[in-house]
């Protein structure tokens, strides 16, 4: 069973660079009252603290995409659980757990482009570039990191280790 091993991104280095990140958001959007929209599952624990790092008024919803089976990629996309609200004329952002080949936030940007935003960024906390075999742009990018498989603040392995307060390499496959 693999086990969640090195340290790849600590619970501080996590804090600082969101506070960062919230920074961000708050210089380039702070008149314009966006919805953050969390991908769940992985992106809630990134949401939940990114908000709280962003001192503007925002609103927030959260959509469920299913991508991968067993941590492996299908390379296929689709909505499980969809916005609770309209995005029309309103500032959007993505707020995603990680980019990796860019499959799941091509399919993401499209889908909401299509409803027609006032404009659509996208805010994700770690991205394995070596990974992506779709050229798909990202705004706001946490933490660059090698093409490793990894668990924790979010991430999961068949489900587990999402609650770990850091990010760690899953290790012993
Ligand atoms: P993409 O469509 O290949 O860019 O994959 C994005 C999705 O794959 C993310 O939303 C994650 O759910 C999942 N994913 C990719 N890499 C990892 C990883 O290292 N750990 C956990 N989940 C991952």
């Amino acid at each position: 069973m693999p086990q969640p091993g090195r340290v790849i991104i600590s619970e501080a280095e996590l804090q600082t660079r969101i506070v960062e990140l919230g920074a961000e958001l708050a210089r380039d959007l702070g008149h314009e009252r966006p919805i953050l929209v969390g991908v769940l599952q992985g992106a809630f624990l990134f949401m939940a603290d990114l908000i709280r790092a962003t001192p503007i008024e925002l609103t927030t919803d959260f959509i469920g995409v299913a991508s991968y089976a067993g941590g492996k990629s299908s390379g296929q996309v689709r909505i499980v659980s969809d916005l609770s609200v309209s995005i029309e004329g309103r500032t959007v952002v993505i707020v995603e757990d990680i980019v990796d080949t860019g499959l799941t936030l091509t399919y993401l940007k499209r889908t909401l482009e299509a409803r027609h935003p006032r404009s659509l960024r996208v805010c994700v906390l770690v991205d394995k570039v070596e990974r992506r075999t779709v050229d798909v742009a990202v705004d706001y990018v946490g933490f660059t990191i090698p093409n490793v498989f990894v668990v924790g603040y979010g991430f999961d392995y068949e489900g587990l280790y999402r609650n770990l307060p850091y990010v760690a390499a899953l290790e012993g496959e």
